[in-house]
């Protein structure tokens, strides 16, 4: 089966929000996404301990926030407390990471498109795919509608779940039915096409490099959709668009701008 339905969001989305540009997942950095012209934004969803979804994309804090713990260590309100900032430059310090709803909510007063990448600590992969997949639906309730998982169902203002866990797409498809999912892989596990047809899936989401034009003709012939992370190169971009890609996202949104 090749999809007929055309990808019905924008080609090229901004990863994490700001890519390069600002602390990544924070509404500072959501900022700068849209200051960049950028209208869509792919970001990662956690649970804290008291099991609010936070935008935290490593499970252990160290890399963007000074601190020896782990996400399901504190509760939300500790972490949004949290300097997500200073690692990035001087100006941002004391920038926290945004919270789950917090950062729908100003991407909704702000019609930016999301990429909700569930991002389940270890061990939380049922039970966050549950958790984000109900909040979400609750804040996008008056878009989501019956079928809106399918390709040709789809509302192009609703968001778009992406995991590489299977479980957190069960989770989200058993609290969100309606909300469309798409299955993440880096190195391509070998039941690539059981998880897409079990989850009910509309898209693959591949890591750019392992992406062969053979592998892209073989996804679209099934009728995904083909998503790429996360190209930084404009020549790259329009490289895997001619091989049928369907959209993308980037860390450089200074070169891989919006238009391309
Ligand atoms: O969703 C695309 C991309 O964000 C997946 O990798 O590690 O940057 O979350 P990662
Ligand atoms: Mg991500």
């Amino acid at each position: 089966m090749q999809s007929v339905h055309p990808w019905p969001y924008a080609r090229v989305s901004a990863h994490r929000g700001a890519g390069t540009m600002a602390p990544e997942n924070t509404l500072e950095g959501f900022r700068a996404g849209l200051h960049h012209g950028f209208h869509a934004f792919e970001t990662d969803a956690m649970l804290a301990k008291d099991g609010v979804p936070v935008l935290m994309h490593d499970e252990r804090f160290g890399r963007t926030i000074r601190d020896t713990r782990s996400v399901p260590e504190l509760t939300s309100l500790e972490i949004r407390s949290l300097d997500a900032g200073s690692w990035f430059a001087p100006q941002y310090t004391g920038v926290p990471p945004a919270g789950f709803e917090q950062a729908v909510r100003w991407c909704r007063a702000n019609r930016v498109w999301l990429n909700i990448e569930i991002k389940p600590a270890k061990g939380a992969e049922l039970e966050t795919g549950r958790v984000v997949g109900r909040l979400t639906g609750e804040l996008y309730a008056d878009l989501v509608r019956e079928g809106g998982a399918t390709q040709a169902g789809i509302v192009p203002d609703a968001p778009l779940f992406s995991s590489f866990k299977p479980e957190a797409l069960r989770g989200a498809m058993e609290t969100a039915p309606n909300i469309p999912r798409g299955f993440l892989v880096d190195e391509l596990p070998e039941n690539w096409r059981e998880v897409l047809e079990e989850m009910k899936c509309v898209a693959l989401h591949c890591n750019q490099r392992r992406l062969t034009p053979e592998f892209a003709r073989e996804v679209k012939a099934l009728g995904y959709w083909l998503f790429c992370y996360t190209v930084n190169d404009p020549r790259r971009a329009r490289e895997l668009f001619s091989w049928g890609v369907d959209g993308l996202c980037t860390d450089r949104l200074d070169l891989v701008r919006p238009s391309l």
